[in-house]
């Protein structure tokens, strides 16, 4: 039996299906390649399909023998799905119930959620922790909000249970340097920076200096890729063994503003990056910052690669070596 990793093309299911491999289980990729690479999965069992078309959801469940689903299809653009809410919906939340309709309809029950610190909205209390009030200032978080409330429904009047995941940052590569973030256009701020050190871009542009932290600019929680992937195995053995439906943040608990990631970026690429200071993103929080100990103590989850200079040293051996050829 295998796992089916919807979106195993992309930059994080690309890592999770390369974590499950090593751990020598059986996966099988569902991806339309609209934002996946076809390099990612060289070598796995893939199914060419999309999300929005119900008879490929069907196939897919037809042609493989699965009994768990890890979902990371979704368009992800804050920017995007507040000037084409429809698409957001369309895919993020019909697409999904697509999925969770077609595994009701094999009998599979487990199925792992990638949600977002977007479904907090505007952070009231910071660390923000599971028990934050969920408002989102966006439609993807909003979308996300909407296929998490599907997810109680179903465990309700299915017992079907799932892992709804809450993401802060993910950020860096696969140590080996073969998989890593590859977006067209690229929005995120460490990919952004790599392509100024590698004389892509002139300068890195920071979204605003005037925000009541430390140094003026924004603070995120960076949480290393395959830490979040090793999360995710943790979140499945949970919702098996203990038969229960799970809701988790997944970040490290700890901020790096701007700034902070611009110096260790030049520490990491040994060159001066140069900045331009523009104004503010719209809908950017100040901080955010996730409340970790529920998946430390719940998951027994432990990051690894928390510190945020080998998040980008990582990034850099992808961006400096393997993400050029894959664009070539
Ligand atoms: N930033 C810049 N300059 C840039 C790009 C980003 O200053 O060129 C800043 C942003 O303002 C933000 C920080 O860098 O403060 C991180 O920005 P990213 O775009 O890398 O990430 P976000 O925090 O905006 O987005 C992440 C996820 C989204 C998710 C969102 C939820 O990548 O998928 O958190 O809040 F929706």
């Amino acid at each position: 039996m295998a796992i089916l990793v919807a979106g195993g093309a992309g930059y994080i299911g690309s890592h999770m299906v390369r974590l499950l491999q090593r751990q020598n289980r059986e996966v099988v990729v569902f991806d339309n390649f609209e934002k996946g690479h076809r390099e990612a999965v060289a070598g796995i069992p893939f199914f060419e399909g999309d999300l929005r078309n119900k008879q490929d959801v069907k196939a897919v469940f037809e042609q493989f023998s699965i009994d768990a689903v890890m979902h990371f299809c979704a368009y992800s653009l804050v920017g995007e799905s507040m000037e084409r809410p429809e698409i957001y919906y369309e895919n993020n939340v019909q697409g999904t119930l697509n999925m969770l309709t077609a595994m009701k309809d094999h009998g599979i029950r487990h199925f792992i959620f990638s949600s977002t610190a977007a479904t907090y909205g505007e952070p009231v209390s910071v660390p923000i922790d599971e028990q934050h009030p969920t408002v989102p200032t966006n439609v993807y978080g909003e979308t996300k909000l909407a296929v998490e409330k599907i997810l109680d429904w179903f465990d309700t009047i299915y017992g079907n249970k799932s892992a709804r995941l809450r993401y802060f940052n993910a950020a860096g590569a696969d140590p080996d340097g073969d998989i890593g973030e590859l977006h067209t256009p690229e929005s995120h701020l460490i990919p952004l920076i790599l392509a100024v050190a590698l004389g892509e871009r002139e300068h890195i542009s920071i979204f605003g200096d005037d925000y009541d932290t430390k140094d003026g600019t924004c603070i995120r929680d960076y949480i290393h890729i395959n830490d979040l992937a090793s999360a995710h195995v943790l979140a499945l053995e949970y919702i098996q063994t203990k038969n229960e439906s799970l809701l988790c943040n997944l970040g490290n608990g700890s901020g790096y503003s701007v700034k902070e990631i611009i110096d260790v970026a030049r520490e990491v690429t040994d060159h001066e990056i140069p900045v331009e200071t523009v104004g503010r993103r719209p809908g950017d929080p100040a901080v955010l910052i996730a409340g970790s100990d529920k998946a430390r103590n719940v998951l027994g989850w432990e990051p690894k690669l928390y510190d945020v200079g080998t998040i980008i040293e990582t990034a850099w051996k992808w961006h400096s070596g393997k993400a050029r050829e894959w664009q070539r």
